[in-house]
């Protein structure tokens, strides 16, 4: 199965999907694409020999549907069968979504439907939550929102901040995201379940 893997920024969980599909894996990373030309993500898929490609969002102001279109292009282009979200941090309209259905994953730090949107790690901290963590679901027109294909849950401490929670929820991130793939690429939609041990 063809993988694109979309990011916007370090690009660590790009880093943990392409690093999983080796052997006898049947998926393979087929490009890496950011909307921002100067993503350190971009660079790590270069050394790793993925062909990338940058579509500056700015160069669009605020014609959000006309990015949106230069995306998808770029993606046809690459007749990728799945498209992982993986720190990507740009909206994607309905119109793209619906020619996307079921074929586009994304990780989001919290376990939803908990926190949907920005800040997460604060705000579980905030509702003085006790667990925290990140989940990985498929894409819909709708914001964080589609089914959850897998989930990895954290003990908050007392000492915990958003800072320290992010830098705790990150490598479950680069454990979950790889799991939930090595499924999805055959069609298996089981959700994963991984916690830290206590
Ligand atoms: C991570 O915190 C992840 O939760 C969110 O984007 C952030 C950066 O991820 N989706 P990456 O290092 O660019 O993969």
């Amino acid at each position: 199965k063809r993988v694109a893997i979309l990011l916007s920024g370090g690009g660590s969980n790009m880093v943990a999907l392409a690093q999983s599909m080796t052997g006898d894996h049947p998926g393979r990373p087929v490009l890496v694409l950011s909307n921002d030309p100067d993503a350190g993500g971009l660079a790590k898929a270069q050394a790793m020999g993925i062909p990338t490609q940058a579509i500056d969002h700015k160069a669009f102001g605020k014609d959000r549907a006309a990015f949106d279109d230069a995306l998808h292009s770029a993606l046809i282009a690459a007749k990728p069968d799945i498209v992982c979200l993986a720190g990507f941090m740009r909206i994607l309209g309905a119109d793209f979504m619906a020619k996307w259905d079921r074929q586009m994953l994304n990780i989001h730090p919290s376990l939803l439907p908990k926190y949907k949107g920005l800040r997460t790690h604060a705000r579980a901290l905030e509702a003085g939550d006790k667990t925290h963590g990140c989940t990985v679901h498929e894409v819909t027109a709708d914001l964080d929102d589609g089914p959850i294909l897998g989930q990895a849950e954290i003990q908050i401490g007392p000492d915990d901040t958003a800072e320290s929670l992010a830098a705790r929820v990150l490598p479950f991130e680069h454990q979950l995201y790889p799991a939930v793939l090595r499924r999805y690429v055959t069609g298996d939609r089981t959700p994963v379940f991984l916690q830290q041990s206590s």
